[in-house]
């Protein structure tokens, strides 16, 4: 299991009927979360004071209650320093961060500050379905030189402003508003090849030009075509997945069988559900899968 428990402005307060209560900074949202299939009791009374609270309508949703302001910044204490993220309410739910992923950023910030204390010189990083920027603050901050590719220009604008709020606006970042299968298609034509890749693909998405993502379908040949961009001393490659029913064994056995031998034979793979710790009940709640491969 990956627990993402180092969170000092980030809660999960509570997590039942179908919903997450979650402390951000200061305010207290309530969220749908399809993971909470378990009903108890709400004996927390800031399940009655939320700030925010987001409620499925049909096919859609909204922020049925909303006292929160147009946006306000939440900080991480990451392996490498402190990393600082602008939040939104935002539609699907979202708030602009996944706190959840704490964990896979401190794990590959630890492993690119390792390569760079060992005299390695900026490992080049790749950075997949990148959102507002966690794995990428991280990993600029740890010494990375960075290519954060997404399909939304909105996410990539908060990207940018999140490397700027923890200080990394000077930081070697390309910035990429792309489909994530034909960027990896086209840097292999271009021959770029990259140390590390890290690759958090929603269930079902879009590329800028409408191109259509479903992970269950299209997961397994976009990580055979990626592991093509690997250089010959490779130091990671992480894949998460939020899709309910994708274990993280799928996962690892999407990615151990798409290495080429030279690289499997040297692979050390971790796998597991990234959780983070639910204070009412001092239990981890679940939510994705992760794999991790390191290359001896
Ligand atoms: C689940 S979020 C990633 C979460 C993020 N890695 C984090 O930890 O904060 C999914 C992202 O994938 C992007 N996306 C969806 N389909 C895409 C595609 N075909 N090509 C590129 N990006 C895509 C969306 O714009 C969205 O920002």
């Amino acid at each position: 299991m990956f627990l993402s428990d180092k969170w000092r402005s980030y809660e999960l307060i509570d997590a039942e009927g179908g919903e997450r209560l979650e402390r951000w900074g200061e305010y207290i949202l309530i969220r749908p979360d399809p993971q909470v299939i378990w009903h108890g009791e709400r004996k927390n009374p800031l399940w009655n004071h939320p700030h925010g609270v987001y409620r499925r309508q049909g096919g859609g949703g909204s922020w049925t209650v909303n006292r929160m302001p147009e946006s306000w910044c939440v900080a991480y204490p990451s392996v490498v320093g402190e990393l600082t993220f602008r939040l939104r309410p935002m539609g699907f739910k979202h708030t602009g961060l996944f706190p959840e992923q704490a964990a896979n950023w401190d794990w590959a910030a630890g492993l690119i500050r390792g390569a760079v204390e060992a005299g390695r010189e900026a490992p080049r990083v790749l950075n997949l379905f990148a959102y507002t920027g966690g794995a990428t603050v991280a990993s600029a901050k740890a010494g990375a030189s960075l290519v954060h590719v997404d399909a939304s220009k909105g996410m990539t604008n908060a990207a940018r402003e999140n490397m700027q709020l923890s200080g990394l606006e000077n930081a070697p970042c390309r910035y990429i508003v792309d489909d994530c299968m034909k960027f990896v298609e086209r840097e292999i034509r271009r021959g770029n090849r990259y140390d590390a890749i890290i690759m958090d693909p929603p269930s079902y998405g879009r590329g800028p030009k409408g191109e259509l993502w479903k992970l269950e379908d299209m997961a397994d040949g976009l990580i055979r075509t990626a592991v093509k961009l690997l250089s010959d001393e490779p130091l990671f490659f992480l894949v998460n997945s939020y899709t309910t029913g994708l274990s993280p064994a799928v996962m690892q056995y999407l990615l151990l069988t798409a290495l080429p031998e030279q690289l499997r034979s040297r692979a050390e793979t971790e796998v597991g559900e990234t959780c983070l710790p639910v204070t009412e009940t001092c239990l981890p709640h679940p939510s994705g899968a992760s794999v991790r491969v390191t290359f001896r």
